[in-house]
């Protein structure tokens, strides 16, 4: 079905009908999620994918513990619930000042005294360097050893960059550790500290490894 609607479709019709299917499940999520949840753990992890981690709640737009349109915002949860908030590779298809920054007051409002989100997200100054020095060849080379199927389709080098930066229409912004402190700052959070992959599995084992650390930026910010 995928492959056959792109191959009748320009890519702008393909990605403008991706985008219509994304918002109809944001729609269909808000309609159906409920107004208050009581969660039963303390481990909040937003945008899970395929990744549900025990102990956790896995929420995503659907397929998970709890179907949330995260951005619409507002998160059913009572204060002061969680413990800890994991976030992976999910802000940067939210827009920042209407979607964003409206969930990170949530999650601050959400978080017990001294509790910790931590997000990670491609990182915008690892990509401008990656450009300038080597045509993005070294990032490219990096996500294929994850990825071994992904290719940027016979175009050259430097076009990673755009991918990076639209994905298909699914991107919204990139970030470096700079944009993404003053976010986090906008909606409360105080201490802002750049960390990587291997803090946060070594804080929280259940994570997969996604091996990540060359093209994104890893933060924990404290309540
Ligand atoms: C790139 S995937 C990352 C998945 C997972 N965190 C990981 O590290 O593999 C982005 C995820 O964010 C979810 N997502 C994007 N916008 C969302 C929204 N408004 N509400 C809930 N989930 C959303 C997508 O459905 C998708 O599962």
């Amino acid at each position: 079905m995928k492959a056959a609607l792109k191959k009748k479709l320009s890519a702008r019709q393909y990605e403008l009908l991706r985008m219509l299917s994304y918002e109809w499940k944001r729609a269909k999520c808000r309609m159906l999620s409920p107004r208050s949840y009581k969660p039963n753990t303390e481990q909040l992890h937003l945008g899970c994918g395929d990744r549900h981690l025990e102990g956790w709640l896995n929420v995503d737009l659907w397929g998970s513990d709890l179907n949330l349109d995260i951005a619409a915002g507002r998160l059913p949860f009572p204060e002061e619930c969680f413990n800890v908030i994991v976030s992976q590779h999910v802000i940067e298809h939210l827009s920042i000042q209407d979607e964003l920054i409206p969930l990170l007051k949530e999650c601050h409002r959400n978080l017990k005294p001294s509790g910790s989100i931590w997000l990670s997200t491609p990182d915008m100054e690892k990509a401008a360097r990656s450009y300038i020095d080597h045509r993005n060849r070294d990032m490219i080379e990096d996500r294929q050893k994850r990825l071994p199927h992904w290719s940027l389709n016979g175009l050259p080098d430097q076009h990673f960059m755009n991918d990076l930066f639209h994905q298909e229409l699914e991107h919204r912004n990139l970030f470096d550790f700079d944009l993404l402190k003053w976010t986090l700052e906008q909606a409360g959070f105080t201490q802002v500290e750049r960390v990587d992959e291997q803090a946060l599995q070594a804080a929280y084992p259940a994570f997969p490894s996604r091996n990540d650390d060359y093209q994104s930026v890893y933060v924990k910010a404290t309540k």
